[in-house]
Formats: structure tokens, C-alpha cells, sequence
């Protein structure tokens, strides 16, 4: 599908929740004069532990909605998740500017002291064939230990960062990467850097955590202005939210509370 490029278009962002909510926060400061467009698809969350097909489909329907009804002239798959099933696929389809996730293994590998780094992620993005790529290209120089979490996204969707249970499924997942020698730890998926604070205590001082967001911001800036697509105009403040029901309700009162303003949070029709 060929899409006309506007520059004052807005910038598409999606994620099957509130973890997109990280990266759109690094766009909006790498790039604050655009207005953005955020889906939360929390009435199919978790992505992680869904088919393939049913994750393509959101994907599918979610960047559709984006571009033919909010005019969006790029789109940021703010989900590693459905980066790993999709990417390729939308790419395919459309032929604006679609920025993808790519968990941190690169930057990680440059960085381990001790060799080993700990990947978190969703099961979804572990088995994806674009993980097993990015893995095969460090394989042999560093060591990369990889940990599914599953459970994880829906404790975070559930709100509660104090919950006892929170803390005791996140120091299952990263002790054993931290008792095998890794000292570097990605998020490989954009909702646990909203939890990062609780990972940093559990693995403990000598341990570096590293997720993509800023990178990803950054990119989007570069393939905009190299199409000429930038917007100039004063910064924007004119950012819209949609959820999808059934979880409409409990995901609008948490991209409220996290982005910490009164936003109008719409029910997605898709
Ligand atoms: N934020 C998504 C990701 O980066 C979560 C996936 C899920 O819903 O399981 O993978």
C-alpha cells in the first residue's frame, strides 16, 4: 500500500498495553514538536503467549486504524513482542516508516565485563526468528542467556509495583541470570523498564540494565528527516490515546497515572 507522506501527519505508536508508554516517552523527548497517536491493546494482552496469527492480526488492524483513519505518517511498533511476529509483514504492506524494537544485545555485548549477558523477554519474542538472528550474531563472542517471563506483563497491567507478588516473580527471573555470571541485563521488552527499579535491587549493584527506547527514538528522528518528514511547528502537546475493550477502562486509569496527565483515553475501535 502506498501512503502519502505528511509531515505534519502524526506518528503512529502501539503496543499490546502500557509498555509502549516507555518508548513513546523518549519520542516525545527526542522529537517534541510531533503529535503522536498511542493504541494500548490491552484487550489481547499479553501478545507474549498468543499465536502468532492473532498477534499479526492485531498488528495488522491496529496500524490500518493508525494510518487510514489517524493519518499517521510513521508507525513505532513500541513491542518487541510484536516486532519479532510482525515487523516483516507490515513492512511488506506499507511503505511509510515503520520503526521497529530490537532488544539491546548489541550495546550489551560491548559492555559485559564477564562475557555473559541476560536477556528478559516474552516467550513470543525468544522463540520469534528475528531473536534467534540477533542471538546468532553474537553467539561465540559473548555468552547470551535468555529468560521468558511469563506472568510478568500482566502483574505489571495489573498496576500494583509494590505487589509482593511482583517482586517475587521478578527475583525468580533475574537471580539465576545474575548466579550465572551475567552482568548485564537487556529488557527485551517494553514493559519492564517500567519495573526496572525493582530489577536493579534484586540483581544488585554490579549489574548493568539496558533497554532500547532512546534508541529507537533516536532512529525515528533519523529516518524522518531523511524523507523530509520532521514536523517544525511549536512543540505538541496534542498527543491522543486509545485502549481496547475489554480492558479499556483499567488500561486508560493506568496511561493516566503513569504518563501523570488528565488524558482523554478513547475506546479503540479495531
Ligand atoms: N510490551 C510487549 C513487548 O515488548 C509486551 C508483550 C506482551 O503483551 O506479552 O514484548
Amino acid at each position: 500500500m502506498t501512503e502519502p507522506f505528511k509531515a505534519d501527519g502524526p506518528i503512529g505508536v502501539f503496543d499490546s498495553g502500557v509498555g509502549g508508554l516507555t518508548v513513546l516517552a523518549e519520542v516525545r523527548r527526542a522529537l517534541p514538536a510531533e503529535q503522536l497517536c498511542y493504541v494500548a491493546d490491552g484487550g489481547h494482552a499479553p501478545y507474549g503467549d498468543r499465536p502468532d496469527r492473532l498477534v499479526r492480526e492485531r498488528a495488522e488492524a491496529i496500524t490500518d486504524f493508525l494510518i487510514q483513519q489517524q493519518g499517521a505518517k510513521a508507525i513505532v511498533i513500541a513491542c518487541n513482542t510484536a516486532t519479532g511476529i510482525a515487523s516483516a509483514h507490515l513492512r511488506a504492506r506499507h511503505t511509510l516508516p515503520i520503526i521497529a524494537m530490537e532488544p539491546a544485545v548489541k550495546p550489551a555485548a560491548a559492555r559485559t565485563s564477564t562475557g555473559v549477558i541476560g536477556v528478559l523477554a516474552t516467550s513470543g519474542t525468544l522463540k520469534s526468528e528475528k531473536f534467534e538472528a540477533l542471538r546468532g550474531r553474537f553467539h561465540g563472542a559473548v555468552q547470551v542467556l535468555t529468560q521468558p517471563c511469563p506472568g510478568l506483563v500482566e502483574l505489571i497491567e495489573a498496576g500494583d509495583f509494590e505487589a509482593d507478588a511482583l517482586r517475587a516473580l521478578l527475583a525468580d527471573l533475574v537471580r539465576p541470570l545474575v548466579e550465572r555470571g551475567a552482568d548485564t541485563l537487556v529488557l527485551g521488552c517494553t514493559h519492564y523498564p517500567l519495573v526496572r527499579g525493582l530489577i536493579a535491587d534484586i540483581a544488585g549493584p554490579g549489574v548493568e540494565i539496558t533497554d532500547t527506547g532512546a534508541a529507537v527514538a533516536r532512529h525515528l528522528r533519523h529516518r524522518l528527516a531523511e524523507m523530509g518528514l520532521l514536523r517544525t511547528a511549536a512543540p505538541s502537546d496534542d498527543h491522543r490515546y486509545w485502549a481496547s475493550a475489554p480492558a479499556h477502562e483499567a488500561s486508560a486509569a493506568l496511561i493516566r497515572r503513569l504518563l501523570g496527565e488528565p488524558v482523554t483515553v478513547e475506546t479503540l475501535p479495531c
